[in-house]
């Protein structure tokens, strides 16, 4: 009974923590291949490379079931894994859906056509990959009409989270708000598209002010991924244990996550 949660770092494990917050009884196995964040600069094939490489380990791993907590991926490199790369037993899931399913009021898995929506203008924060792919435009298109949206690419970020410099990831969180400002003055709501900023949650919103509602994935991937489960109980793989797994020093991943999760973590090589 385990699922697998894949980011290219630190970001997933505010998905993490949400779905065993939500599914306390699930074995959930964290692969964060943080030797090669941020994927944000990287193209597609090399994100498609990586991406896929961690999806087989947490398959060995007995997770049949691997759920993409990087929004990078799953711009850059899903729409491939599942066309052309998944066998047919094995599933893996985004995390854009959910959110924009709660941001357009619709139910898990509504696909009637777009319609219009109470929000008219949303700020969209991700990395520059993210961002240039369009894949969130793309997305809210299927399920909403007139809904403006103004993305920032917010580079650095994610390099000073993984380096453990907060303050200059809070400096560079209100630079790209401010930027944002300037081409959107008045955004109704604001997407955290990276799950990594969760962890800056703060910053974004006192930076937005409290009128902009801010969406972030954690809660909303969990409470889908728990759906999921419910639809599909073959899908829980064959796994007996959780553990993380890194592809970067154990030490120093470790050390990060305790102090992120508030409470010892341990994770191993990959
Ligand atoms: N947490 C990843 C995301 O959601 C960060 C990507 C990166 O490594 O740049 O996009």
């Amino acid at each position: 009974m385990a699922v697998g949660i894949f980011d290219s770092g630190l970001g997933g494990l505010t998905v993490y923590d949400a779905v065993t917050k939500q599914l306390p009884d699930l074995h959930v196995v964290y692969f964060g291949d943080n030797a090669h964040a941020p994927y944000g600069v990287r193209d597609a094939d090399d994100v498609f490379n990586l991406t896929t490489t961690a999806i087989e380990r947490l398959w060995d791993a007995g997770c049949d079931l691997v759920i993409l907590a990087c929004n990078t991926a799953s711009a850059a490199a899903l729409r491939r894994i599942q066309e052309s790369w998944l066998p047919k037993d094995k599933r893996v899931l985004g995390v854009f859906v959910p959110l924009i399913e709660a941001l357009t009021e619709r139910q898990w898995g509504d696909n009637s056509p777009p319609r219009e929506v109470a929000v008219k203008h949303v700020a969209l924060f991700a990395t520059p990959a993210t961002v240039a792919s369009r894949a969130f435009q793309r997305e809210l298109a299927f399920r909403a009409i007139g809904v403006d949206v103004e993305a920032q690419a917010c580079g650095g970020v994610v390099d000073a989270i993984e380096d453990g410099d907060m303050i200059l990831a809070d400096a560079l969180v209100r630079s790209h708000v401010d930027a944002l400002k300037r081409k959107m003055p008045h955004p109704e709501a604001a997407i955290l598209g990276c799950t990594h900023y969760p962890m800056l949650a703060e910053s974004f919103q006192d930076a937005l002010g409290e009128d902009v509602q801010v969406y972030s994935q954690a809660d909303l991937v969990a409470a889908s991924l728990q759906d999921y489960l419910a639809r599909h109980p073959d899908m829980l793989g064959t796994g007996t244990e959780s553990a993380f797994l890194t592809t970067g020093d154990p030490a120093k991943v470790s050390r990060q996550a305790t102090q992120f999760l508030r409470r010892k973590v341990d994770f191993v090589a990959a």
